[in-house]
């Protein structure tokens, strides 16, 4: 898709499309029209009860008055309350209206007041993000004629006062590559878990490499070099399957780089639960383990290009979790690289335990100043966030006000949950140091973020339960159902910001 800025005047934009929008508190107050237009407009307000309240539309023909053929009008309700998620639900849903009427072409009059009041590059970049993610298909297996019935919208016109012109244009740079890296992610987590296996995402790992120029090393450590590092905890969740596990590490260094960070995504390409089986229904879903995974090779695949003055280091211990003749059972005790000892009480806790070893490498060979680990690992998170709202634990509180901040930035919501000391009780263990499920049924999510915290020693680290918002179980404005590649916008907003 091609976006475009312009100043240019609105009545002659050629486009099918004309977008413009207006909240609750104007009364259809749109200068920029012409006189006719609006006499035309107020009539066709009255005559439909149109209050331009949120998600309201009101489509006008303009009766030449424009070079468009179609004007729509978006209401936005009130105009006081502003972020740039409701920005972005916004565009998606005036997106998907849009899209009924199926034009090549179309041109979307920004508010000034949203380049006002909120950063002007990121508002840019917000809405054509969200003008990518909302027109997002995974077509792959479809067959030919219902792909090209998908296939219209070519270019997109953003029309913005001339004064903020340039500002704009940094944030069309921006999401040249956050939407490239997100849908990079979606197709990823939605491919087929037959077709994502652990040595597909070491080798799309070791393409990425590839393509960066030097800039970006790959390396895949194979089952008897994990053996060596004493992986256990690791090796124990791969050995039900008849895959072979790849331990994943990117390293992306620029010529001057301020700090070192290592991100970490849980790489479960499909989790049955293993001996402790899943039920079908809950297994349907279970190809989205690997999401977090596609958010660091998502990441991976732009940071070059984004520009990052950060030393990165990517880590995926990608393996399935299968039940099988070899694989681990409930009762077993498995030894992490860092030499502490779990007992495997619910096979199905296991991203927690490939985890372990991620972080116990980053902690002992990486030395960063900072760990990110990204994790679709707990359905306690879901109960508690619910669908849309990823839970953030992290012991530095410096970082945990950095990652807010990018995550109101991009609109992707995240809510800081506690690191409860006292809860530490419920994963010791009568047999080894701890236990990979807890006693009792509460409080699931945040202890399974305490079992992560006994590897990270005194490291500077936050991690992210993403089982909510990795994965639309239905179709929603921003999303088809599927893999949504939450935490990339996040994750290059923190990279990049000073
Ligand atoms: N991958 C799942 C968590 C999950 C569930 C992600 C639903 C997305 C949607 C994880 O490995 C898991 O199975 N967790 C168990 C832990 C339990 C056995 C302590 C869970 O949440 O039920
Ligand atoms: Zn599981
Ligand atoms: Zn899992």
């Amino acid at each position: 898709m091609k976006f475009l800025l312009k100043s240019s005047a609105v009545a002659k934009l050629d486009v099918d499309v004309l977008t413009v929008f207006s909240s609750d508190k104007q009364n259809i107050d749109l200068p920029f029209l012409p006189k006719e237009l609006i006499s035309l407009l107020e009539k066709s307000k009255n005559k439909e009860k149109f209050e331009a309240k949120d998600g309201e539309f009101l489509v006008v023909a303009p009766h030449g008055y424009l070079a468009a053929y179609k004007l729509l009008i978006a209401g936005v309700g009130t105009e006081e309350i502003f972020s740039y998620y409701q920005i972005q639900k916004c565009i998606a849903s005036t997106i998907r209206k849009i899209n009924e009427f199926k034009p090549a072409k179309i041109a979307l009059v920004i508010p000034p007041i949203w380049l006002e009041r909120l950063s002007a590059p990121l508002v840019t970049a917000s809405i054509i993000e969200s003008v990518e993610l909302a027109s997002y298909r995974f077509m792959k297996y479809k067959s030919e004629g219902e792909q090209n019935r998908n296939r219209n919208l070519e270019e997109v016109i953003l029309q913005v006062m001339p004064n903020k012109l340039a500002r704009c244009e940094e944030g069309l740079n921006i999401a040249r590559y956050s939407a490239k890296a997100v849908l990079f992610a979606r197709d990823l987590v939605n491919e087929p878990a037959a077709v994502t296996t652990p040595s597909y995402l070491a080798n799309l790992a070791k393409s990425i490499g590839n393509d960066a120029k030097g800039i970006t090393k790959v390396t895949v450590l194979e089952k008897e070099e994990l053996i060596k590092l004493g992986m256990g905890a690791f090796l124990g969740v791969s050995a039900g399957s008849a895959e072979e596990p790849k331990f994943i590490r990117l390293h992306y260094k620029p010529q001057k780089s301020r700090k070192k960070v290592v991100i970490i995504g849980k790489g479960i390409t499909f989790d049955t639960g293993g001996l402790s089986l899943k039920s079908a229904e809950n297994m349907e879903t279970m190809k989205l383990d690997m999401s977090g995974a596609a958010v660091i090779l998502a990441v991976f695949s732009v940071l070059k290009e984004a520009n990052i003055d950060l030393e990165v280091t990517g880590i995926i211990a990608a393996c399935e979790n299968m039940p099988s003749g070899k694989a681990v059972k409930p009762g077993d005790i498995l030894t992490a690289m860092n030499k502490k000892t779990i007992e495997v009480l619910n096979t199905d806790a296991e991203g927690r335990l490939t985890l372990a070893d991620a972080i116990s490498y980053a902690v002992i060979k990486e030395k960063p100043d900072e760990i990110i680990d990204l994790a679709t690992l707990t359905g306690a998170c879901m109960v508690a966030l619910g669908q849309d709202i990823a839970g953030l634990w992290v012991n530095d509180e410096l970082l945990a006000s950095q990652l807010q901040k990018s995550a109101e930035l991009t609109g992707e919501n995240i809510w800081r949950m506690p690191l409860v000391k006292e809860y530490k009780e419920l994963i010791k263990s009568g047999v080894s140091d701890i236990k990979n499920i807890q006693t009792g049924k509460y409080g699931g999510a945040i202890t399974a973020a305490l079992f992560l915290q006994e590897f990270v020693g005194k490291t500077k680290w936050a991690h992210f339960d993403i089982a909510g918002p990795a994965f639309a179980e239905t179709d929603t404005p921003l999303t088809p159902r599927g893999g949504t590649g939450f935490g990339v916008r996040l994750l290059l907003n923190f990279l990049s910001s000073k």
